[in-house]
């Protein structure tokens, strides 16, 4: 695996991969590496010849109150997990090198992006989108892979590429549980013993509205309610949100089809979790660490 840190350093990478006829997969992270970053590699192995992963925790993205300054990182461990996951080029650009001018001009991600995760989060996916778009540049990737877990930044950058006619194919790959059914993120270092039974009330929401649905309810109220009883039972959760998404428009939605997405944001003690369900595939449908099921 070679480590490349400068922005240029990288675009001489691709190029030179593209002019020897080489096709390069992409996988943009933060970083702090677990098993659904590592998926998204093997995704991308799949389909390219070279597997470039960027890690950098975009500054762009973090409102002014969250928690960019302690965002977990761990380069070490990153490089040789990457490395194990087989990873060819690693881009770690500083800072300084991917804004070295205060960004004059940014993404406008339009009205998906002000809704769900947008309305909470202000400014979250210009940001996101913006980093994107400029990571695209330098890597002049064929294929870029994207995860589930952030169904709506998924949805948003396909959007991107399609409105500003990027020749890259964005592929999304499925979400990663943990065995006790949490969704893998970064950010779940930040729940201690005491948080983390009172997390999983998220998925169980999730399932008790697949359970909704598949019982024949198909009235997006009432699979919302349905998961909404599981969140409110719980002390020390708040609820942002519970949404059934339309998959190709990813507004919200009355009808609830087995294509639909069920979308939650919750708070537990200070930290933010996010997760979501197709409805007709179920948790179930989605990756479990040890294969174990429910
Ligand atoms: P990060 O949170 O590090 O996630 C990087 C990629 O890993 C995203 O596409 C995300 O959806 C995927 N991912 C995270 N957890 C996953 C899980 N449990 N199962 C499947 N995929 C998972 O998302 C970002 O970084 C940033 O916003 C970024 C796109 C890099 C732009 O800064």
């Amino acid at each position: 695996m070679r480590v490349v840190i400068t922005p240029e350093e990288m675009y001489e990478a691709s190029l030179a991969a593209a002019r020897a006829g080489r096709r390069v997969g992409f996988v943009p992270t933060m970083g702090y590496l677990h098993q659904g970053h590592l998926s998204l590699v093997r995704a991308a192995r799949a389909t390219s010849d070279v597997v470039v992963m960027s890690i950098f925790v975009n500054p762009l993205q973090f409102g002014p109150n969250e928690d960019f300054a302690r965002y977990p990182r761990d380069l070490a461990r990153d490089q040789a997990l990457a490395e194990q996951a087989g990873v060819d080029v690693l881009w770690t650009p500083p800072t300084e090198a991917m804004y070295p001018t205060p960004q004059a001009v940014t993404v406008d991600p339009g009205p998906v992006g002000a809704i769900l995760e947008g309305a909470i989060r202000p400014g979250h996916f210009a940001g996101v989108l913006t980093v994107v778009l400029k990571l695209f540049a330098i890597v002049q990737p064929r294929v870029a892979v994207f995860g589930r877990k952030d169904a709506q930044q998924a949805a948003l950058v396909r959007f991107m590429v399609r409105d500003f006619n990027l020749a890259i194919e964005i592929a999304v790959a499925p979400l990663v549980r943990d065995v006790d059914g949490l969704a893998l993120s970064s950010r779940n270092v930040y729940l201690d013993a005491l948080l983390r039974p009172k997390a999983l009330a998220l998925p169980r929401a999730l399932a008790r509205g697949v359970a909704a649905f598949r019982a024949g309810e198909r009235k997006a109220g009432s699979v919302i309610a349905a998961a909404w009883s599981v969140l409110g039972e719980v002390e020390g959760v708040t609820t942002e949100y519970i949404n059934v998404i339309d998959p190709d428009t990813f507004l919200p939605s009355h009808a609830a089809t087995p294509r639909s997405y069920l979308a939650a944001a919750i708070r537990v003690g200070p930290t933010r979790l996010i997760d979501n369900v197709i409805l007709g595939e179920g948790i179930e449908g989605d990756v479990r660490l040890g294969g174990l099921s429910e």
